[in-house]
């Protein structure tokens, strides 16, 4: 798929693996429509990329509402005129026990990382398929999306969801015909702020017995994450190749496997041994 003079669209682009992202699309000639919920670090990659000569419109917005999804996707497509590749990445750790956290926890991670994915995927979709135009849909999951992730659980059912959504997304578009594809980008540790999605929270949660442990596991996956600039090149290539699954780290697929092996032998999937135990 050619880029140079296209659109991209970018949620969670104040930080992080949106900030790559954006800042590689730009680097490709592309239009950017950059969306986050923290005004000052989305204001920073504006004047960026602009000063570099990128056509940007920049929107705060919570990707969770779903409103205001609607109206970034009307300035968006009254700016352009059309969106080619719509990057649904915006997203929130939030990790603990299964049976110990409050359901406020779970419905703060489907709000930001499954509903923002559907919202951008509702918001922008129709009017890329009647663009006529061949274009792309790339949204963040994760590994913990493939994986159940043990002491993540909001996050890793939130991620599940995204995935699926991805998924679902992948087979309407084949079936009704459409030029669009879609990419399900799964992450393993990216060196960004995700350690610090609280920061971001509406109200705090309540403290459980489990928040050091839960701490550890999301600091050492950044700490020893590759740079976000390594997965936007991934990100080019899965587009340009057409490559459903973004897998950025190749020490994950052998698990793919064994998950597939386990659950066939009707047997709970041993954890990736990459992943940090108890
Ligand atoms: P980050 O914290 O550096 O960037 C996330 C961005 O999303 C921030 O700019 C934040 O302000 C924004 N954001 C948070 N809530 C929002 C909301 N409700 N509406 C709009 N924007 C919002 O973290 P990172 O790692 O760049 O996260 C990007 C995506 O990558 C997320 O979906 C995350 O779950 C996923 N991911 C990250 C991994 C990692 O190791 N860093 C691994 C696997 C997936």
């Amino acid at each position: 798929e050619r880029l140079e003079g296209r659109v991209a669209v970018v949620t969670g682009a104040g930080s992080g693996i949106g900030r790559a992202l954006a800042e590689r699309f730009a680097a490709e000639g592309m239009n950017v429509a950059i969306a986050d919920i923290e005004k000052e670090p989305l204001d920073d990659v504006r004047r960026d990329l602009t000063e570099r000569g990128t056509p940007v419109l920049a929107q705060v917005l919570d990707v969770g509402d779903e409103q205001a999804v609607h109206t970034f996707a009307d300035r968006a497509f009254d700016r352009f005129g059309a969106v080619h590749l719509l990057c649904n990445n915006a997203g929130v750790f939030s990790g603990g026990q299964i049976w110990s956290r409050p359901a406020s926890d779970f419905a703060w991670a489907l709000q930001v990382n499954l509903w923002g994915v559907l919202h951008g995927i509702q918001a922008f979709v129709p009017r890329m398929i009647e663009g006529g135009d061949e274009g792309h849909i790339v949204n963040t999951a994760s590994v913990a999306g493939l994986f159940a992730s043990p002491f993540s659980g909001p996050y890793s059912v939130s991620k599940f969801a995204a995935y699926a959504a991805t998924e679902c997304l992948a087979h309407e578009l084949v079936i009704t015909g459409s030029k669009l594809r879609a990419s399900a980008l799964c992450p393993g540790g990216v060196a960004t702020r995700i350690h610090q999605s609280d920061r971001n929270r509406p109200a705090p949660s309540a403290p459980t017995g489990d928040q050091a442990f839960v701490d550890q596991i999301i600091a050492d996956t950044v700490a020893g994450g590759i740079p976000p600039a390594q997965v936007a090149d991934q990100v080019v290539d899965a587009v340009r190749t057409q490559r459903f699954l973004i897998l950025t780290h190749d020490t994950y697929r052998p698990g793919l496997t064994a998950r597939a092996n386990a659950l066939t032998a009707g047997a709970l999937p041993d954890l990736p041994d990459y992943e940090p135990r108890a």
